[in-house]
């Protein structure tokens, strides 16, 4: 019996790449069989900055699904499901928001890296400004104990914890739980090709269904030691990107270990460590991408983990929002009168 609950999530607003696989997806694997799990496509929260270009994230639901039953991720362990089909979700932030000040909203720095990165200094689009308060009424709704999340997430958490204090304090004990963030140990940050961190937004990440050639493509375009002018020279691998691709794939870490010392020493071209990285890249996507591409074929799967999976998320999440309402006061019960 599980009896402690986990709930994350991601923006669709693209396909799955490796660096959410070594972040976080290889986690939620993990954990799936010991928490009651709750995985969020959060396609609500990703319109908040793509309010234009809706049919992209709608798309991309499906994508992201697609890419958690390809890696492993269990529908009969974890429950899959959107945010947009949860209404008791924006109703219960609407209570939250309450308990919230604008300075405190105003002075989360992911949000303000976001604002800056968006252009949107002048002009905040309200939806976008307010999200990290849907936010923790996303993790509050399903009484999450744990948020396994990046770091860049540590303000969303420190925030729903204060909610869930404050809320407790105003109307009751213990009727939301705290949540934990939980910056997962085992996780790897696994740098884009041009050595950034790896986002679709920079146009430098490996995906999760890229075939061979895409891939191999992007191997020839990675980084490697700048400073070195020919391949006589000598190298340093901690400058070299296909070397930290194969200190996280590849299985033979003496036989990398001596590359880096010929690498060091000079005499061993890129060309060498790139095709290698191209190896154990492309063995580890493989048999992911054959998953998901008879996956992404089958609608009526992706769609039947929805149901279900949404369907345990709305129970939960009503059962939250009841119990809240009835602990304020507004459990009113004269529907009950009308009669059809
Ligand atoms: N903000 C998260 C991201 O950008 C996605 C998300 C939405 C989420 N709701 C959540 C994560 C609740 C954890 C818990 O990836």
């Amino acid at each position: 019996m599980k009896n402690k609950i986990l709930l994350t999530g991601d923006r669709p607003t693209g396909p799955l790449h490796i660096g959410h696989y070594a972040g976080s997806i290889k986690n939620r694997i993990e954990m799936q069989k010991e928490f009651e799990t709750f995985i969020m496509v959060a396609d609500a929260q990703a319109i908040t900055d793509n309010y234009d270009n809706v049919a992209k994230i709608r798309e991309n639901v499906y994508e992201v699904v697609a890419d958690y039953l390809a890696c492993g991720i269990d529908p009969a362990q974890a429950n899959i499901f959107v945010q947009s089909m949860i209404p008791e979700l924006p109703e219960l932030t609407q209570y939250l928001l309450n308990l919230v000040s604008i300075n405190r909203i105003g002075h989360n720095p992911t949000v303000k890296a976001e604002s800056r990165q968006k252009g949107y200094e002048e002009s905040v689009p309200a939806g976008f400004y307010l999200y990290p308060i849907f936010q923790v009424a996303d993790i509050i709704a399903f009484d999450a104990d744990v948020v396994p999340v990046g770091r860049d997430q540590a303000p969303m958490l420190e925030l729903a914890r204060d909610v869930a204090g404050k809320f407790n304090a105003q109307y009751g004990d213990s009727i939301l739980v705290e949540p934990e963030a939980l910056f997962p140990e085992m996780v790897i940050n696994l740098p884009g090709i041009d050595g950034n961190k790896m986002s679709k937004s920079l146009g430098n990440a490996i995906y999760l269904k890229d075939s061979r050639e895409v891939i191999a493509k992007k191997m020839k375009k990675m980084k490697s030691d700048p400073t070195r002018a020919s391949i006589s020279d000598p190298g340093d691998p901690d400058k070299a990107i296909a070397f930290t691709y194969l200190d996280i794939f590849d299985k033979d870490v003496e036989g990398v270990a001596q590359l880096k010392k010929e690498y060091r020493a000079g005499g061993l071209g890129d060309g060498v460590i790139k095709q290698r990285a191209l190896e154990v890249v492309d063995a580890f996507i493989a048999p992911i991408r054959k998953r998901r591409e008879e996956i992404i074929a089958d609608t009526a799967l992706i769609e039947k983990v929805l149901a279900a999976g949404t369907a345990a998320a709305r129970e939960k999440s009503h059962k939250t929002l009841k119990r809240c309402k009835e602990a304020m006061g507004l459990n009113y019960d004269f529907l009950s009168l009308v009669t059809s």
